[in-house]
């Protein structure tokens, strides 16, 4: 018998998270039974959402909900084969048996590496894409607003508005990660929200207003955009995450969506799925011809997970933040 880890919540967390909030476990594990597989898990990916959970539905004492890229090492189910890389929902295990139940298999466009099927061409991407040009209903030529643009979905949101020939503001919260935007992925305007004041910051980024602001952040950033909206703009709500550690923001200015017929909605990843097809054809081609970049704040083992979901409420990514967890 040979063992796996599994990262459990231990306890509840009381606002941003800490190390003892969470538990490193190892567990004992067996060979695939008839009909199943034993998959070794590659990567994995920290979410803001896993933080909300962490609240009520996250279990204590399982493994924390969330998802990778893994290969199969033994198999004894039919569809699959020694060597097949899967994508998993299985949670933060690093190894693991499946009876194939929440897994699809990937094969990796050659010329990419592997770690982009877990931001631009996964879940994040989708959610930029549908979220931006579905939800927000994005036309060539707008004026566009997107916060946390150096974060996963927030770049990827801001590039598809370039490719769009939209003039593109984002927020960040350092200049490291605001001369990333300004320099090597060219929006128009970048605004470190820690270091200057956002409301009035943004206001002068915006001499034609907003069509549409891609929201991530919720509170102060929310408030700041409202009052710049143009009539019949759209804010497609992605996230909120000042709110996720239990301290929510007041928001003052929803009276602005009235008069300016502002259209404000929420998504989930998965609604976009019908357009998986064509997200997957266009950002391909972005990757390879550059017009999407990207970055990865890759944390070195599988231990490190609950690091890297601290990291988040900490803004210690750019891009994408994953775990690699083998080779
Ligand atoms: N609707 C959906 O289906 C869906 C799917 C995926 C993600 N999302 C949402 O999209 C947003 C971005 O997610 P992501 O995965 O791309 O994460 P991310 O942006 O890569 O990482 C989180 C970033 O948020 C910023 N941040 C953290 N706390 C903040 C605060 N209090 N105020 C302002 N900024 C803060 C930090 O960047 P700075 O250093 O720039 O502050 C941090 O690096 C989140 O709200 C998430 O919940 C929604």
């Amino acid at each position: 018998m040979s063992h796996s880890r599994q990262i459990h919540l231990a306890r509840r967390p009381r606002g941003i998270p800490v190390r003892e909030d969470f538990a490193v476990v190892e567990v004992p594990l067996g060979d695939a039974a008839e009909g199943e597989v034993l998959v070794q898990g590659l990567v994995m990916s920290v979410d803001p959402y896993m933080r909300p959970r962490l609240d009520a539905d996250q279990a204590l004492e399982t493994p924390l909900i969330g998802g990778g890229i893994g290969r199969i090492v033994q198999s004894r189910h039919r569809a699959y084969a020694v060597g097949d890389l899967v994508r998993h929902g299985s949670g933060f295990q690093e190894r693991f048996c499946s009876d194939g139940r929440g897994l699809t298999k990937l094969s990796p466009d050659p010329e990419l590496p592997l770690t982009v099927y877990m931001h631009a061409l996964g879940g994040t991407g989708l959610t930029a894409y549908g979220g931006l040009l579905e939800t927000g209903a994005l036309k060539e030529g707008e004026q566009v607003f997107v916060s946390t643009a150096a974060g996963a979905v927030g770049s990827v949101a801001a590039q598809i508005a370039k490719i769009k020939q939209c003039y593109v503001v984002g927020s960040t919260g350092s200049d490291e990660k605001a001369a990333w935007l300004r320099d090597e992925v060219g929006l128009d305007a970048v605004i470190n929200y820690k270091a200057e004041p956002l409301a009035e910051s943004l206001a002068a980024a915006t001499p034609r207003g907003i069509d549409v602001y891609f929201e991530n952040v919720g509170g102060a950033h929310l408030d700041a955009a409202l009052p710049r909206m143009n009539v019949r703009g759209r804010v497609p709500v992605c996230g909120t995450i000042s709110s996720y550690n239990g301290s929510p923001q007041a928001v003052y200015g929803i009276f602005n969506l009235i008069y300016k017929r502002v259209r404000m909605e929420g998504f989930v990843a998965t609604d976009f799925a019908p357009l998986n097809g064509a997200f997957m054809r266009d950002m391909t081609g972005w990757l390879k011809d550059g017009r999407v970049k990207y970055q990865e704040t890759v944390l070195e083992g599988f231990e490190r997970a609950p690091e890297g979901l601290i990291g988040l409420f900490e803004g210690r990514n750019t891009g994408k933040m994953l775990i690699r967890v083998a080779d």
